[in-house]
């Protein structure tokens, strides 16, 4: 166990659930700790820099129906698109160019073969205009096994799947009670996509209505026994066009989710010293500095918007998502052209 003094106290990797509710219920200089010692360990165990995706949004079309989210299948609000395969070309070529190191290719869930074929396509596409150079990480949700194998095999060597929750009576307070939403097919699919040799990354959102510290804690020794490689949290944040709208009353101010995060992420890095955390654009659209705060905190990840302007405006999962590209940080801190991929993942 390795053990840092500090100001206020011993700060020390193996943190205890009781430890965890008490650190995550601080403030002031106790929280500035956690932020300064996950820090120190960001840079020991998974390094100084900041690695780059670019993120291109491919479809908002989905066949679940998360409470929270605002493209969920009943929402017809939102104009459905998918991208053309020449848009996501012309995407990830100009990641290629940018020197981004890395794509992310992300949409809703939907599990077609029409849809599975043509992202097995893209996949390949993608490695060839880039001579095999961008890695491709995935976060289409839940899919088969088979499928999870064949993009695997096209090439895309790491997948995003948020838990949401890792509590199972919260999780199904905030999806439908159905067979399609179930939590235990949560857990299976993040099992199958390691057993297919994925670098997995999983998350929760922060602040849901009837979340608890103690709910906040128990996500983060989830993340750390599950064994994950990449983390991506951000505060909830409520969408008019959802049924979770109704429960806004309930829910902490903005400031304080996006401090909680901010400490959610501290503590994680200080349980996983060496796996990726991403600095997520829920973050920033509560703050313009999100991200870099998120950054200061611990994260080592940011996942800049690639997708194709006249397109943005209809992958709004929450309201105010923000549309700005770039991140205030000196080049010589981006990985440029780099994988980054996460340490943790090359210790299994
Ligand atoms: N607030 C914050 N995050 C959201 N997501 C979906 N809806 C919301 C919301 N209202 C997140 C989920 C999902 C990811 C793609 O976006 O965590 O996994
Ligand atoms: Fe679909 Fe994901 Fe939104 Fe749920 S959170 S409705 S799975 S896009």
């Amino acid at each position: 166990m390795i053990y840092y003094f500090c100001k206020t106290k011993i700060m020390k990797m193996n943190l205890s659930r009781q430890e965890l509710i008490w650190l995550l219920s601080t403030g002031g200089e106790d929280a500035e700790a956690i932020f300064r010692w996950a820090q120190a360990h960001r840079k020991i165990y998974a390094g100084e820099k900041t690695y780059l995706r670019g993120l291109i949004e491919y479809s908002n079309i989905c066949r679940k129906n998360c409470l929270y989210c605002g493209i969920r299948k009943d929402n017809t609000n939102p104009t459905h698109y998918t991208l053309s395969e020449t848009e996501v070309l012309e995407a990830a070529r100009y990641a290629h160019d940018k020197q981004f190191g890395s794509i992310v290719l992300q949409g809703g869930e939907n599990r077609s073969e029409g849809h599975i074929s043509t992202i097995e396509r893209l996949i390949r596409e993608i490695k060839s205009i880039s001579g095999g150079e961008l890695g491709i990480t995935l976060s289409f949700g839940e899919q088969s096994e088979a499928t999870y194998q064949r993009w695997f095999i096209a090439g895309a060597h790491r997948y995003l799947l948020r838990i949401e929750s890792s509590c199972e009576s919260l999780y199904n307070t905030i999806h439908p009670n159905d067979s399609l939403h179930a939590y235990q097919n949560r857990i299976d699919a993040l099992r199958d996509l390691r057993n297919t040799g994925y670098q997995v990354g999983t998350g929760v959102m922060i602040g849901l209505p009837g979340q608890t510290i103690e709910n906040l804690a128990d996500d983060l020794l989830f993340m750390r026994d599950s064994d994950i490689d990449m983390c991506g949290m951000g505060p909830y944040l409520e969408h008019v066009q959802t049924p979770l709208y109704d429960r806004r009353h309930e829910l902490l101010s903005k400031e304080k989710r996006f401090f909680m995060t901010l400490k959610m992420i501290g503590l994680l890095r200080l349980l996983m010293p060496d796996i990726n955390i991403a600095a997520t654009t829920a973050m920033q659209s509560i703050d313009p500095r999100g991200r870099e705060k998120a950054l200061e905190a611990g994260a080592n990840v940011v996942m800049p918007n690639l997708t194709p302007e006249n397109k943005k405006e209809a992958y709004k999962l929450y309201e105010n998502k923000p549309v700005t590209e770039w991140i205030d940080l000196p080049e010589e801190m981006i990985g440029f052209g780099e994988w980054g991929d996460s340490k943790h993942f090359k210790k299994r």
